[in-house]
């Protein structure tokens, strides 16, 4: 059998290879429930190899130690199958996924890809990590290598486009990045990622209202069963928050964002992201953060992917449980000396940064300048969307004002003003520094 691409897949019959493209499908599009359907092709053909190795990835993309186990049972299903090459490089990407090296992973995605470049599987997981790896080169460049071998008539292209969007917008290509997410939306008008890499342009580009009218105009086509829907509901939010609309933003913090109580990780960064962006701005979140709390402590001890350490150690520090944050860093501390990517993404930005945030914490700002401005030129490392790690900008600026570091306040307000000017927020850091340096002489120290 041969799937939709062309390419030959082992152990699959007419109705389980249906069901292996809806499931991929689904999770191009992050539709609810690709699990669901690939367990029902694994059930049709239980030797079907790449339904057991689409199971393992769906479950890795997850970064939680806690789907692992059901990675591993996937991955040994499809080895103990008769596979061809391609199934077998598969196995080895998921093998070096299972074991934290996403570095060896993004090459090994890369074989395949180079062989068969229209494995939509094998991009659309790289692609994901290439974010969970902070690549900006490869979110834009792996996509731009394959696309040549791609054409608009076969099935998935809409999502090659999209995944295209989100990379020429990480590597500051707004034009043709919103071009480009705009033609894969107008391909198939339920591409979530296009959609958001065009929210993520008018995010990067301080186009506030254009962002709000975006979001609301096309609610029916990201939101409903959706996973992806509570991160564009969280840059729906982030608008808001550019025009200090704050009654707004906790409204929809305690709807669509965390209405749900999620215990996802990927939501639960998200819930994290908006409230340590308020808590910066002095906005009381009340009882929000104890419900946070909550759900991050099972992963206190964790140490899996430090962007969620990162995430967890903002609730654990606004909230003060100190015993929580402490866990936390000792994870990471012990995280370092392990084997696996993270080991280096924990060192030498996350285990930083999460000092910082606990040294906010604690009021000592100095100390929070300190850890977090050799480490920010280099935060992409740990991953995350340039949007996403803003927030150690903020941190940092708020900082550096609480600590009435005035001169680098003013140097960071004219970076931020610089990139947004429209911000309220930019021009309130300019005009407080601004204010104190003409109080001040440049001659009075
Ligand atoms: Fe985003």
């Amino acid at each position: 059998m041969q799937d939709l691409r062309g390419y030959a897949v082992s152990g699959a019959d007419a109705a389980s290879l249906g069901l292996f493209e809806k499931a991929l499908a689904q999770f191009q599009g992050y539709v609810i429930d690709p699990v669901a359907t690939i367990d029902k092709a694994i059930i049709q053909s239980p030797g079907f190899v790449m339904a057991h190795l689409l199971r393992a990835y769906l479950v890795l993309a997850g970064t939680e130690a806690a789907y692992l186990p059901m990675a591993r049972d996937g991955r040994n299903a499809a080895a103990a199958l008769p596979t061809n090459p391609r199934e077998r490089r598969h196995i080895a990407a998921i093998d070096a996924l299972i074991a934290g090296e996403y570095d060896l992973a993004s090459e090994r995605f890369e074989d395949i890809l180079l062989d068969a470049p229209r494995d939509a599987l094998a991009l659309q997981v790289a692609h994901i990590f290439d974010f969970f790896r902070g690549d900006a080169r490869n979110l834009r460049d792996r996509v731009a290598r394959v696309l040549p071998e791609w054409r608009p008539d076969v099935p998935g292209y809409h999502a090659v486009l999209g995944m295209y969007a989100f990379g020429l917008e990480e590597c500051g290509q707004y034009g043709r990045a919103e071009e480009t997410g705009r033609e894969a939306i107008r391909l198939n008008s339920g591409d979530v990622w296009a959609h958001h890499a065009v929210a993520h342009v008018m995010e990067m580009q301080g186009r506030i209202d254009e962002g709000i009218a975006w979001m609301s105009a096309r609610e029916s086509h990201w939101a409903p069963d959706n996973f992806f829907a509570g991160h564009n509901w969280w840059h729906w939010a982030l608008f808001h928050l550019d025009r200090d609309e704050y009654a707004r933003v906790l409204e929809l913090y305690d709807g669509p964002i965390r209405g749900s109580r999620s215990k996802v990780v990927l939501d639960m960064i998200d819930a994290s992201a908006m409230l340590w962006r308020l808590h910066l701005r002095g906005v009381d979140c009340g009882a929000r953060w104890g419900e946070l709390v909550e759900a991050w402590a099972p992963l206190a001890s964790d140490g899996f992917y430090v962007f969620n350490d990162f995430h967890a150690m903002m609730a654990f520090v606004a909230a003060e449980r100190w015993d929580l944050a402490d866990e936390t860093l000792s994870a990471m501390i012990r995280r370092i000396s392990s084997p696996g990517s993270n080991a280096a993404m924990t060192r030498d930005v996350g285990l930083p940064l999460c000092r910082g945030l606990y040294a906010f914490g604690r009021g000592e700002y100095d100390e929070t300048v300190n850890w977090l401005r050799p480490v920010r030129a280099i935060a992409s490392r740990f991953g995350g969307s340039h949007a996403q790690r803003d927030l150690i900008d903020l941190t940092l600026i708020e900082a550096a004002q609480r600590d009435r570091q005035n001169t680098l306040v003013r140097a960071l307000a004219g970076e931020r003003m610089a990139l947004k000017p429209v911000s309220p927020l930019n021009r309130r850091y300019r005009d407080g520094a601004l204010s104190i340096s003409r109080a001040m002489p440049l001659n009075a120290a």
